[in-house]
């Protein structure tokens, strides 16, 4: 097999795919996106870390410059919304926007919602197991972030159910060329959840409470669109990876099952099981970053104006870093892996993912010991953001 991100047999197994590009050609051209597939650890690593890329050029040049089309005008309400938030904008914007979203998410105050974190997981796990199981996705993985970052931003109860939706249907614009019905989903999306922010804001302004999107709304320095850009951001960022680490860490789990059973006899290997799930499958299988001047990586001339595709799934898998990298180990104590990206961009809610990921792993060994795969899972077609449609199981 070949590396070919539509296939949904590759996206099922791609590492074997991953360990021969690192081997034979650390550095390919993909000719049906024009990108360069970088697979090995440390040039992912120095990528994301080197300033001559970007995740947009639109700093430093116009799209025509790029050989680029600009985006068909359709899409303007998506772009507004995305091109307004830190993670699609390099410094100096990016340096401003990060700093005034950051004082929400230092570690001090990211702890201090462990309680409320553990409680909601808690309740979600105990609703599930009175039931026997369901499918762990939908009924406990996907609630627990979507809860915790809607209280953090301050959306209103009855309104939740709006986001994931909105969510699922914007995170289709970043799969690899995306279908003109996705396209169109996207923007819609974007644009009613632009709506609604602005009109949440509007409130929170005259009415602030202990919320983000009051927080946000107090800044003077943050336009509409950035208020806007930032809190779907939060919202997207904030949600997608924490569900399919859940999901693909469980049935993780599940094929490795002496493992699970290491982990469940010693409840204090989570930290590093954690850390160990996130590595071996990767939940955000590639990100891309534009050449802004030449480069070369591994002998490979790499010219200004395309694009690298930076093989985060194969990064976790090199043997240089990673001794043994195909086997899971819940007790891997050195794992620099790079799953929350390195860099300007590096996760800003990594510390939020991390215990929001330890009370919902911790809540289903302890209060599920006997939890239990009903059917093998099925990858969700997407292969930038590697999911499972749903996992069923049962808590015995
Ligand atoms: C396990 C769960 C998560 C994973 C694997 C993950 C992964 C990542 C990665 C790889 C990046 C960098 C992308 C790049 O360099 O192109 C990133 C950025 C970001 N993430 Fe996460 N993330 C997770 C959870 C969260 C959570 C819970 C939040 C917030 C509540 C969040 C907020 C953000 C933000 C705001 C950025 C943009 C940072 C910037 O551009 O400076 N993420 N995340």
């Amino acid at each position: 097999m070949r590396f070919d991100p539509w296939n949904p047999d590759f996206v099922a197994h791609p590492y074997d795919v991953y360990a021969e590009l690192r081997r034979a050609e650390p550095v390919s051209f993909f000719e049906p996106t024009g990108q360069y597939l970088v697979s090995r650890h440390a040039d992912v690593n120095a990528l994301l870390r080197d300033r001559r890329l970007g995740r947009s050029y639109l700093h430093v040049a116009a799209h025509e410059e790029f050989g680029q089309e600009a985006p068909p005008d359709f899409q303007e309400p998506f772009w507004r919304v995305i091109n307004a938030g830190m993670l699609d904008v390099e410094p100096p914007v990016h340096t401003r926007l990060r700093r005034l979203v950051s004082r929400a998410f230092t570690p001090r105050m990211v702890e201090s919602l462990r309680p409320r974190v553990r409680a909601i997981a808690g309740g979600l796990v105990d609703a599930f197991v009175a039931k026997g199981g369901g499918d762990l996705l939908a009924e406990v993985a996907e609630p627990l972030p979507v809860t915790v970052i809607a209280e953090m931003l301050g959306i209103p109860g009855d309104d939740r159910h709006l986001l994931r939706p909105w969510s699922a249907d914007i995170c289709g614009m970043y799969e690899l060329n995306p279908s003109p019905q996705a396209q169109h989903t996207a923007v819609r999306a974007a644009a009613e959840f632009a709506d609604y922010l602005k009109a949440l804001a509007r409130e929170r302004r005259r009415q602030p409470g202990e919320d983000l999107v009051s927080a946000l709304a107090q800044i003077e320095e943050l336009t509409e669109d950035e208020l806007v850009g930032t809190c779907v951001l939060l919202l997207n960022a904030g949600h997608e990876a924490t569900v399919n680490v859940t999901g693909n860490g469980w049935w993780s789990l599940f094929r490795n099952p002496a493992e699970l059973e290491r982990l469940r006899a010693d409840h204090s290997l989570l930290p590093t099981a954690i850390e160990e799930l996130m590595r071996w499958d990767t939940p955000l299988q590639m990100f891309e970053r534009w050449v802004l001047e030449d480069i070369e990586v591994e002998g490979v001339a790499i010219p200004k104006g395309v694009e690298v595709a930076l093989l985060f799934g194969s990064a976790n898998r090199d043997p240089e870093v990673f001794p043994d990298p195909d086997r899971l180990d819940v007790g891997r104590a050195d794992n620099p892996h790079i799953s929350f990206g390195a860099g300007i961009h590096f996760c800003l809610g990594a510390p939020l993912a991390r215990i929001e990921l330890m009370e919902s792993f911790g809540a289903l060994l302890e209060k599920a010991p006997k939890l239990e795969l009903v059917r093998e899972p099925v990858w969700k077609p997407g292969y930038v953001i590697r999911g499972l449609e749903s996992l069923e199981v049962t808590t015995g």
